[in-house]
């Protein structure tokens, strides 16, 4: 079982599309799917409630898949290593945990029992800035364990938007080329 955990220091980055992007590719192949939402916001709660209220007059309402959870977070470092435990044991393939923007404790406890970090982060100036500070906020972490125990690989997620108005603009054409889909992985 594989736990990746979202995180970035700047609020609307993408961390919660990510993380429904990841699980949906994973059930797509597939895998067993858990998501811990570990944002107060609880967005992605909302996820599964806006599809019990969505309008489905026109298409059939699909049967949520079963091989999706979406799990709030316990309280203590203990309950979580035994949620993931269980997890595992029931056969969960990924693990996907969703964070609050900023740079909190309780993130820190969910980057540690991970095995990778994701940094997701648009392309734009706005975006680096903070990008840089959660590179650096990660490294802190790093230096802040014991020497041998173990970290969690870290990536920044580069993930383009879906228009470029300047392209639009500038008269290029809208249709981003093949290289910059929305959600593509570099
Ligand atoms: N790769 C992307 N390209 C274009 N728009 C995106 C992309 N990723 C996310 N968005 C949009 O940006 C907005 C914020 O995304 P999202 O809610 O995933 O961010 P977040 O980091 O979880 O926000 P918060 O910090 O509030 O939890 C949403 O409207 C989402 O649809
Ligand atoms: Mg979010």
């Amino acid at each position: 079982m594989q736990v990746i955990t979202i995180v970035q220091t700047k609020g609307g980055s993408g961390k919660t599309t990510t993380a429904m992007l990841l699980a949906s590719a994973a059930l797509d192949a597939g895998r067993r799917v858990t998501l811990i939402d570990g944002d107060v916001n609880a967005q992605l709660g909302r996820w599964r409630d806006s599809f019990e209220l969505a309008a489905w007059e026109t298409v059939k309402k699909p049967a949520w898949p079963e091989a999706l959870s979406i799990l709030s977070p316990p309280e203590t470092v203990e309950g979580l290593l035994s949620l993931l435990e269980g997890e595992e044991a029931r056969g969960v393939d990924l693990v996907v945990i969703d964070t609050r923007p900023g740079t909190h404790t309780d993130t820190e406890d969910f980057c540690l029992i991970s095995d990778l970090v994701l940094i997701p982060a648009r392309p734009v100036f706005a975006e680096w800035e903070m990008t840089h500070r959660a590179v650096l906020w990660m490294d802190d972490l790093r230096a802040s364990i014991a020497e041998g125990e173990r970290f969690p690989a870290v990536r920044v997620l580069v993930m383009d938007a879906s228009e470029d108005h300047r392209c639009r603009h500038a008269g290029r054409g809208s249709q981003p080329s093949p290289e910059a889909r929305p959600g593509r992985l570099d």
